[in-house]
């Protein structure tokens, strides 16, 4: 084995950054701490969703006439099937509550402070791009439920004043929902956002290699600021546990309740009443409150106006404060945005069907 090693390093040398990679310090306030496994945690998930990704394309079908079929075969006869397109299912939904819980977690330690915006930038960018693997994941199985989720979302999009309908002509590939539409999102769910994402995580773990963790903020944790463990095997071992744990969960999920899907999608059908998977059911929701001339407001003044403040926040808030509880502006914006989630959530679900 050593003389395997021997003979690669002679070749390539990497024997020296992978020990560097290895030995990284790791504080001992960000170790003992679990919150810090939060962006571990979404790489696992992001990791796994790649993985049951790649198996399921050996047999999906990406066709208007075979892909209901191909996945009704991967969910009910296909060996095993059931659980990779169980995991892929239940785990899109765990990567985008642990990239949101992860992203709380670095604003409320004030870690997109100088110098590290570039790692708050590109997790912003990750954030839409997990949020847009949702969305274009939703449409593949060509069931009701994608098929009209899509159609609506696309009419939102639609409905942008002036670039509304070339938007929504670029991501149906024509005026109506069929095998271009379903093309498009296929090429970019499986190429397009993996590359986008693996090269932005990149650039967020060599950010956050090259400036090390954000300084702890509370005394307790400064106490362990000076003191440090090596990446392996103490982190990573942190993090595999946290990682079985999530991985556990969601054989168990996708064992006990089958991934969903229902009819084959059927666009002559008028009684059906869409509806978004439910990391969007709040923004649906928020729709309902400006029809007709005000939808606007909506579709481009608030997510602009919320993309926008989280562009600008490490530009922003430039106070040397760092604890949340003496920052009432950033903590009650971001309190004030957590209650309107869970509450639109909760009212856009318990609305009748
Ligand atoms: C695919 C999505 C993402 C992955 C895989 C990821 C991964 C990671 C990892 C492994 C860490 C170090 C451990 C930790 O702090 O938990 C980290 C740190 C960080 N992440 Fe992310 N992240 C993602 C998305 C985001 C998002 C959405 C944001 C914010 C908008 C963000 C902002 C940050 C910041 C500012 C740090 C530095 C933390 C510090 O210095 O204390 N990340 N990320």
């Amino acid at each position: 084995m050593n003389r395997v090693v021997q003979w690669i390093d002679e070749r390539t040398g990497l024997s020296g950054p992978v020990r560097d990679f290895l030995n990284y310090p790791i504080p001992q306030y960000v170790h003992k701490n679990f919150l810090y496994t939060l962006g571990g945690l979404t790489l696992i998930a992001f990791l796994l969703q790649v993985l049951t990704g790649i198996l399921l394309v050996f047999y999906y079908d990406p066709s208007v006439e075979g892909a209901y079929n191909s996945v009704d075969y991967i969910t009910y006869v296909l060996p095993l099937g059931w659980l990779v397109r169980g995991v892929h299912h239940y785990g899109a939904s765990a990567m985008v509550i642990l990239v949101s819980l992860h992203m709380l977690r670095t604003y409320f330690f004030t870690a997109y402070k100088r110098p590290r915006e570039i790692n708050w930038l590109t997790g912003v960018l990750l954030l839409f791009l997990v949020l847009a693997f949702g969305f274009t994941g939703y449409l593949l199985p060509w069931d009701q439920k994608g098929y009209w989720a899509t159609k609506v979302g696309t009419e939102i999009a639609g409905s942008v004043p002036f670039f509304g309908p070339q938007i929504r002509a670029l991501m149906r590939g024509g005026q109506e929902l069929g095998q271009v539409t379903l093309t498009r999102f296929y090429a970019t769910h499986i190429m397009l956002l993996p590359a986008a994402v693996m090269l932005l995580i990149v650039v967020h773990i060599f950010q956050l290699r090259y400036h090390g963790m954000a300084p702890p903020i509370t005394e307790r944790a400064k106490k362990n600021a000076k003191t440090f463990v090596p990446f392996f095997p103490n982190w990573v071992i942190t993090d595999a546990i946290a990682g079985l744990g999530l991985v556990a969960l969601l054989v168990y999920m996708s064992w006990a309740n089958r991934a969903p899907l229902e009819f084959p999608a059927d666009p002559t059908s008028s009684s059906y009443i869409p509806r978004p998977e439910w990391y969007f059911v709040f923004y649906f929701q928020l729709l309902k409150y400006f029809p007709g001339q005000l939808e606007p407001i909506a579709t481009v003044a608030i997510p602009l106006f919320i993309f926008g403040s989280m562009i600008l926040l490490p530009f922003i808030d430039t106070s040397p404060e760092r604890q949340p509880w003496k920052k009432p502006v950033t903590t009650g914006v971001a309190i004030f945005y957590i209650v309107i989630i869970i509450l639109f959530t909760y009212l856009g679900m318990s609305a009748p069907a």
